[in-house]
């Protein structure tokens, strides 16, 4: 029997990256796939892959998760889909990086509207479904940026920092009808596609060429190493199980010994 078979599972912003990486481990791990994206044609090619690699039901359903509707809607969709919803990984997230007195509004508004606006319409709307079924697992993929700041870095961090406060609360609302909320605060995947267009932004605050960037951001890592996707994907799949049933309400690191609180 695997860890989470037959579970129903949505992961938003899985159509690449990291939440790619984390529908197929978590489809390996026996559950049905709901890949939610806004970019349906990816969406649509990462599941077909899921499904052909592992074997399980994966399917894509569009949404913007800045849109209430959008999110009510493909959360409908996904559990009719699927027959039902039990897990949640909240993965979709948006970085712009500028110095405080420079920071548009415009990317302010963007970065919390996806990562913070949009985890709480996720987590709305598929806890409706999760109660419904009287369990379920929430995952949300914080930052290492959730547990400390850094240079040009206000949008995000506070985003970050946000969704940790609105899991402790939705832990508490959602604890008594045995649905469990946890946050990952990874470190920095210097290989995902953000972190592509991260060197660039960072390159210009830090006064280096991009490479030289990723190899700074390595340097600071006790470890010495970028988060893989994989460190990311265990822990998603464990917090997702019965092996984590006593853990609700946490925000946990995985940044190679960056973060240590
Ligand atoms: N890459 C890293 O180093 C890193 C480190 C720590 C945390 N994270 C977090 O991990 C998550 C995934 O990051 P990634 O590197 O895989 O990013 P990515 O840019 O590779 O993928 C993000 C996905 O989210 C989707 N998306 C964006 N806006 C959306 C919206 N409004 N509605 C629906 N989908 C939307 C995109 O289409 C894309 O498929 C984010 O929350 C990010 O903040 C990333």
């Amino acid at each position: 029997m695997k860890r989470l078979e037959n579970r129903k599972a949505v992961i938003t912003g899985a159509a690449q990256g990291i939440g790619q990486a984390i529908a197929a481990r978590l489809a390996h791990e026996g559950a049905d796939i709901a890949v939610l994206d806004l970019n349906l044609e990816a969406a649509e090619n990462a599941a077909s892959t899921i499904a052909t690699e592992t074997g399980r039901r994966a399917v894509a359903v569009k949404a913007n998760v800045t849109d209430e509707d959008s999110v009510s809607a493909a959360m409908d969709e996904a559990a009719q889909k699927l027959g039902g919803l039990d897990l949640l990984v909240n993965n979709a997230g948006v970085l712009k990086s500028s110095f405080i007195c420079d920071f548009p509004k415009k990317d302010w508004d963007f970065v919390t509207g996806v990562n913070l606006t949009g985890a709480f319409l996720c987590l709305k709307h598929a806890a409706r479904h999760m109660i419904d079924g009287g369990k379920g697992s929430i995952v949300v993929i914080g930052s290492r940026s959730g547990k400390k700041g850094g240079l040009w870095n206000s949008a995000y961090a506070a985003s970050k920092f946000g969704v940790i406060g609105l899991v402790q609360c939705v832990a508490l609302d959602l604890a008594p009808h045995g649905i469990r909320a946890n946050v990952i605060c990874p470190g920095n995947a210097l290989d995902t596609p953000l972190w592509k267009d991260l060197a660039v932004q960072y390159s210009k605050k830090l006064d280096m060429t991009p490479a030289e960037v990723i190899d700074y951001y390595r340097a600071r890592v006790p470890l010495k190493r970028g988060c893989d996707v994989k460190d990311i994907a265990n822990l998603a799949v464990f917090l997702s199980s019965d092996e984590a049933s006593y853990m609700t309400g946490q925000a946990i690191n995985v940044t190679g010994g960056e973060i240590m609180h």
